[in-house]
């Protein structure tokens, strides 16, 4: 089988991880008998760089009339990079944002899990970590306050700026059952998280969860209230299996997840339509400080590229290979600067890729 893929290497470090994902990619390739084309495709500022804007009509046509999209990461310094001097329909997240909306890709997979050999880099005591943890974030990824109408004006002298987050049911409902269903694949819970407690668009969501809820009589759910999520994360991770959240939230609470893990380089996600089709990314950002030093993890974006073969492939099996050729790589030793720890083996980018291969 021959499949097309986009691939957005992006900004910062991205380059340097998505070509050590190509390389695993092609390596999985020659062993389970499927072959990717490749078309590079330019979003955030390297789009920004040449068209002057961070995604264009064709790049959009691109990734459309792709199978899947591969992505590394985007953005630059904020406070340095010229970039942030344009207005912010301009910037390099504006470009994802529209593209996330342009695809339609309404269902966000971010999966934090404790690897056992990197137990020493989670920054929580041993015994709320003990026998590990492993949860999927399910985050809505086109609605609410991220695509909600928003302006600054200014009334009587004063400045005043608006965000408003909408949901309509049918939103809510396919990312529940979404949610419903990556938990009957998983341990058969899903935790809501909301904040019913103050806002409709939160009261709406928990109605919509409830009548969802109905056509999965296996799966055992509960509501929580996202301040409490927040708590609860650091408190006991064990506890949760998916956790089913809108966009804001789930923006917030992914990164308190992966980093709980200890291992943010580690950890894949997946963005979702209603077919097959998917943008795959790590969980972390474009690091432009440490971009071009072939320092940067590529293991989260090596393990995107796994999920794009598992979801909009159907190559499990390959999709397994290259998740045992990762752990491996670990029991043997090997570690980035950022998971590096005493008696370890430290390897850049290029070497971590390549010996990802070689245990394929
Ligand atoms: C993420 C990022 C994006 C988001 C930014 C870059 C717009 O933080 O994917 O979590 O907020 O969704
Ligand atoms: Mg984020």
């Amino acid at each position: 089988m021959n499949y097309k893929v986009a691939v957005i290497k992006g900004d910062g470090i991205g380059p340097e991880i998505v070509t050590e994902a190509q390389k695993v990619l092609d390596k999985a390739g020659e062993k389970f008998g499927f072959s990717l084309d490749y078309k590079e495709v330019l979003m955030g500022g390297a789009s920004i760089d040449v068209h002057g804007i961070p995604l264009t009509d064709e790049a959009i046509a691109d990734c459309k009339a792709s199978d899947a999209v591969l992505m590394g990461s985007i953005g630059g310094n904020t406070s340095t990079s010229p970039w942030y001097k344009l207005e912010p329909s301009k910037r390099p997240e504006a470009g994802l944002l529209a593209l996330r909306k342009a695809l339609n890709l309404f269902a966000n997979l971010r999966p934090a899990y404790l690897y056992e050999e990197l137990k020493g880099a989670c920054p929580l005591k041993e015994e709320i970590t003990e026998g590990g943890f492993d949860m999927m974030i399910m985050r809505e990824l086109t609605g609410g306050l991220y695509f909600g109408e928003r302006k600054t004006i200014e009334e009587d002298g004063v400045r005043k700026a608006y965000d408003s987050l909408t949901y309509d049911e049918n939103e809510i409902r396919r990312i529940a059952k979404r949610g419903f269903d990556i938990a009957m694949k998983r341990n058969k819970k899903v935790t809501s998280v909301d904040k019913a407690n103050v806002l409709d668009s939160s009261r709406l969501w928990r109605k919509v969860v409830e009548e969802v809820a109905k056509d999965y009589p296996e799966v055992s759910y509960e509501h929580m209230l996202v301040d409490n999520c927040a708590m609860q994360l650091v408190r006991d991770p064990k506890q949760f299996d998916v956790i089913l959240t809108e966009n804001m939230f789930g923006d917030i609470l992914s990164d308190e997840a992966s980093m709980v893990t200890g291992s943010i380089g580690m950890l894949s996600s997946a963005s979702l339509n209603e077919t097959k089709f998917g943008l795959y990314e790590p969980s972390h950002g474009s690091a432009p400080d440490i971009a071009g030093q072939n320092i940067a993890n590529p293991i989260a974006t090596i393990l995107s590229a796994a999920m794009m073969l598992r979801f909009s492939f159907d190559l499990d099996e390959a999709a397994d290979a290259i998740e045992a050729a990762v752990k491996k790589v670990l029991e043997d030793g090997y570690r980035t600067v950022d998971i590096m720890s005493d008696n370890m083996t430290k390897v850049g980018t290029k070497e971590m890729g390549d010996l990802i291969c070689e245990r394929l």
